[in-house]
């Protein structure tokens, strides 16, 4: 079992989205996958109550209730889908149970700068942390002032972009129904899968 946590204390960076994709890819690939959803508000099991059950499966469990994080050993693949507002010895915790640590990040300065301590944190408790933990720049066109702007403000931690996601109303469309950009109709996702694969061969490298 491997285990990716996605995390940012910022709400709305696009966590959900993240780790609901990423599952999503991980079925799609025949793996066995299970969503942690550790938010109370509980997005992760909604979207997945939607799922069709003909596309490839995903399991998930409510796990915000547990003392210290516990993962499922039988599955290849658990994503961890974290609250808004995750910090202390939750985050230590939490970053002790996985492999891999994915940060959605938007490129604006109230982002930026609600997750500046969040960063120092991670960057203090990870050994290695170039290969542990990974910035997602969300819902933004790498070639922009603002790709520029996330650039500049990560060289202060180390921490490198694994992939730049876009910003589109497919993720919204999937999610209504409890999809994701790896399910059909693929045409129409085929870019956003191509955003994906620099992403998916970070998170799969040991
Ligand atoms: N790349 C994207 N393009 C368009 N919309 C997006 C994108 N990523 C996220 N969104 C939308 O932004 C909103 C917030 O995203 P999401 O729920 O994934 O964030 P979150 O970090 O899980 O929020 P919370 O902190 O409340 O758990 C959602 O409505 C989602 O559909
Ligand atoms: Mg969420």
């Amino acid at each position: 079992m491997r285990a990716v946590l996605v995390a940012n204390p910022k709400g709305g960076a696009g966590k959900t989205t993240l780790a609901t994709n990423l599952s999503g890819y991980f079925a799609s690939q025949g793996k066995k996958t299970t969503l942690c959803d550790l938010d109370r508000q509980q997005s992760s099991l909604r979207w997945m109550a939607f799922r069709d059950p003909a596309l490839p499966s995903i399991t998930g469990y409510y796990g915000g209730n547990q003392i210290s994080l516990s993962l499922p050993r039988e599955a290849d693949w658990v994503v961890v889908d974290a609250p808004a507002g995750l910090q202390g010895y939750k985050l230590s915790d939490y970053l002790k149970a996985v492999d891999k640590v994915l940060i959605p990040l938007v490129p604006s300065v109230f982002d930026m700068a609600a997750t500046e301590d969040f960063l120092n944190a991670i960057r203090g408790e990870v050994r290695g942390v170039r290969a542990k933990v990974g910035i997602v720049a969300m819902r933004v066109d790498p070639r922009t002032k603002a790709a520029g702007m996330l650039e500049e403000f990560l060289t202060h931690f180390d921490i490198p972009i694994v992939a730049y996601v876009r910003n589109t109303q497919n993720y919204v469309n999937v999610a209504a129904s409890g999809a994701t950009v790896f399910d059909p109709p693929r045409a129409r996702h085929r870019r956003d899968m191509e955003q994906w694969q620099s992403l998916v061969q970070w998170v799969e490298k040991k």
